[in-house]
């Protein structure tokens, strides 16, 4: 497989499944609070996506996974399948969300703290989305996948925190994953040049202690070996000639540079 170029019809196809996948994330914001279930979640957000939406849970069935969206508690690095386990005061968690509409993908994740969370699981939170932000500030014609891993990999380790390696970003258009593979880490001016059209996920996830993973016997769900808490966050972006659209950008993120 190789890097698609995207038509401007399947941009316009691209930011609409972009905007439904982000609608999602601020439909379920209210919902993320201490006594759910991660189970009540992805009910409420199947029945949205595939109700009130008109689209498609991309995660349901794909390679087996059981859910229709991605719950990930703690120190579960991604991947994380909803199940009847409540949600607690001082937890962190992602929510990841993929819709399928038109045929097209729209890819996006953020965390949540539920109720009164502690002050470093609060930084690992902030300091996450803010690598994904200077990883998507690398994306313009002519930049290279190494310059995005590069931003993100350097200011996750100033701030003394591990990248995800066995994890990627990707390209996303037709298919959930397409070429190229989005490292989170890397050198400036290696890999892949981008072009205008390509459009690709940044979804670094960081550990708090060491970055090495380990996968449960459910065959999905990655936690730290060492225990430590991990946060992600993810957004689908369309490379531009002058820089990037964020196809999947919240209400909330409108006061962004
Ligand atoms: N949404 C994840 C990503 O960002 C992929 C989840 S695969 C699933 O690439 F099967 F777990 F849904
Ligand atoms: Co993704
Ligand atoms: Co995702």
């Amino acid at each position: 497989m190789s890097i698609t170029i995207k038509t401007e019809s399947e941009i316009e196809k691209m930011r609409v499944a972009g905007k439904l996948a982000a609608e999602v994330l601020e439909m379920i914001a209210p919902h993320v609070v201490s006594g759910i279930t991660t189970d009540e979640l992805d009910n409420i957000c199947h029945d949205y996506i595939v109700n009130v939406q008109g689209t498609i849970p991309a995660p349901l069935n794909y390679r087996g996974f059981p859910k229709s969206i991605c719950t990930s508690i703690n120190q579960t690095v991604c991947h994380g399948i909803p199940s009847n386990k409540k949600l607690k005061s001082g937890d962190i968690i992602n929510v990841d969300i993929t819709v399928i509409k038109d045929g097209y993908h729209g890819d996006t994740s953020k965390m949540f703290c539920v109720g009164e969370v502690s002050p470093h699981a609060k930084r690992l939170v902030n300091i996450t989305q803010e690598a994904m932000y200077l990883g998507i500030k690398q994306i313009k014609q002519g930049a290279t996948l190494g310059d995005i891993g590069h931003a993100i990999q350097k200011f996750a380790e100033s701030n003394r925190y591990s990248v995800v390696r066995e994890f990627c970003g990707h390209g996303i258009g037709k298919n959930f994953h397409e070429d190229p593979h989005v490292l989170h880490y890397g050198k400036q001016g290696e890999g892949e040049a981008l072009e205008a059209g390509m459009i690709i996920t940044v979804e670094p996830m960081i550990n708090l202690g060491k970055r090495h993973i380990k996968v449960l016997g459910d065959g999905w769900t990655a936690v730290t070996k060492d225990h430590s808490l991990s946060a992600q966050w993810e957004h689908t972006v369309l490379v531009t000639e002058n820089g990037y659209e964020i196809l999947t950008l919240r209400q909330e993120e409108s006061t962004l540079p």
